[in-house]
């Protein structure tokens, strides 16, 4: 049967259902055409890749061989009957290129999503196969964000969660929520990082305590905030305290590093961002990952599964309970581990944290003490944030209706520079922020073209806003 339907422009349903987004017409390295509206746009300036996904760019000439030898080698099998060595490998280096004993194994999947489904679903079966099946209470963060799914979704707290809090996982017995690490706008005024982080923390014992300790099973946290609130780093003793609390209490401690991880905030050339807060003495259990895993040439994300859980399946059934069709796919995973190799052997996460952190103390320098809408700039590594605010003494946000954030990706966009807006830092639906991670094989002088867009296009947008009244 036929029917009429309403007009569009798009047959993709995604975003705006009618109208058809910005396409991308061709890349290479750090720049990209698009076509908007009818108009080309060249030298896009790449400065967020996506979603923080690119590591080395549009069109690496290496990888494109190590594609076509993948394609050759790896149509399908399913994983459980038939495996592949590219899984193995991936697996491995993973596993060495992060300290030693932290991790001993991984699943591969397709998104980051799938990963926090499938660590939820791991660290279940890890309770039931050590005999604590009381244990089934996950504590995340207010303001998080762990993927679209609805169990990513139930362990998110922010308005895309609260859109579909009636067919998600129970908040008030199963998926809790202990409050947001956030020192821009929660840290108060005389409070060191190390008090803050202990008020954090004796709110999380709480939590605890008040949800008895033994059907407690997992607190989870971004390492580093991403699409949530922006990338605020943690303050001193914050995510040690976390790991001492998850030993005081037989709690497994789960690090998100979908975002922020893989090369994009380490800071000894290799690839867990944890490494910039804590030691191995206080490294997770378990861990997602995605996004620069495949830096775009191929969607994998993974759970990077600890020795103790680990063992705690030898010991038991010695099986993973159920399977995705496309888990640790051969293709994907040969392709991501020519493209972790590459990063590797070139240096390219030391060049990252080293040109991300340049980009954003020159962004603090030029925008922080300015008459500008810009309230904070914040991040480490590749992986930086500017918070806008209406007032920079009150940290007031703009009205939701303003939708900031989108409109200075806008502005920006016109200045040929791709950034991520984001709304809802602030409390859920308020605060604008736009996010910042380029690919790995940035340079100086684009660290420079970035600031140089990325001043303009504030100092456009304040101009504007004043000039309409609200600022
Ligand atoms: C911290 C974090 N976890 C999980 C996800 C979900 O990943 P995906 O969009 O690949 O499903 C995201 C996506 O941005 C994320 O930022």
């Amino acid at each position: 049967m036929t029917t009429d339907t309403l007009p569009t422009e798009s047959y993709v349903f995604q975003g705006t259902i009618n109208k058809k987004p910005p396409h991308i017409v061709s890349g290479k390295g750090m720049r990209m055409t698009v076509e908007k509206d009818g108009k080309i746009y060249d030298d896009i300036l790449d400065a967020v890749t996506g979603a923080a996904v690119g590591a080395l760019g549009w069109g690496d000439e290496e990888v494109l061989p190590i594609i076509e030898k993948a394609a050759k080698n790896h149509t399908y099998t399913f994983p459980s009957i038939i495996g592949n060595k590219p899984s193995e490998d991936l697996a491995k280096f993973y596993i060495d290129n992060s300290p030693p004993g932290v991790f001993a194994a991984a699943l591969w999947c397709c998104s980051g999503s799938e990963s926090n489904e499938n660590a939820m679903k791991i660290i279940r079966q890890y309770q039931m196969e050590r005999g604590c099946p009381e244990k089934t209470k996950i504590i995340s963060r207010d303001t998080s964000y762990h993927g679209f799914t609805l169990g990513a979704l139930s362990i998110s707290h922010c308005g895309r969660a609260d859109l579909f809090k009636e067919i998600s996982i129970d908040q008030t017995n199963t998926c809790l929520k202990m409050p947001v690490c956030y020192p821009y706008r929660y840290q108060q005024k005389g409070e060191t990082e190390e008090e803050y982080s202990q008020r954090l923390l004796d709110s999380l014992e709480k939590i605890i305590l008040d949800n008895d300790p033994k059907t407690v099973s997992c607190v989870l946290v971004e390492t580093l905030p991403g699409s949530s609130l922006g990338t605020a780093p943690s303050p001193k003793g914050y995510l040690s305290g976390i790991r001492a609390l998850c030993n005081k209490y037989d709690v497994i401690f789960m690090l998100d590093e979908v975002m922020c991880g893989t090369g994009r905030c380490n800071p000894n050339g290799k690839l867990n961002c944890w490494e910039s807060f804590i030691g191995p003495e206080d490294a997770p259990d378990i861990q997602t990952v995605g996004k620069t895993l495949g830096s775009g040439y191929v969607t994998i994300a993974g759970v990077l599964v600890g020795p103790k859980i680990r063992d705690a399946y030898i010991n038991g059934s010695n099986a993973v309970f159920g399977s995705h069709t496309y888990a640790s796919h051969g293709f994907n995973c040969e392709v991501a581990l020519g493209v972790q190799k590459k990063i590797l052997r070139e240096g390219l996460t030391a060049n990252i944290f080293k040109m991300g952190n340049l980009m954003g103390s020159k962004l603090q320098a030029a925008l922080l003490k300015e008459d500008n809408i810009v309230g904070d700039v914040r991040g480490i590594g590749g992986f930086w944030s500017l918070e806008f605010v209406k007032n920079k003494t009150t940290k007031e946000t703009f009205p939701v209706e303003l939708d900031i954030g989108h409109r200075f990706q806008h502005v920006c966009f016109e200045n040929k520079l791709s950034v991520m807006g984001m709304q809802g830092n602030a409390d859920g639906v308020a605060g604008d922020i736009t996010l910042l991670a380029p690919a790995f094989i940035i340079t100086e002088e684009d660290v420079d073209a970035i600031v140089e867009r990325i001043v303009k296009s504030v100092e456009q947008l304040s101009k504007e806003l004043k000039a309409e009244g609200h600022w």
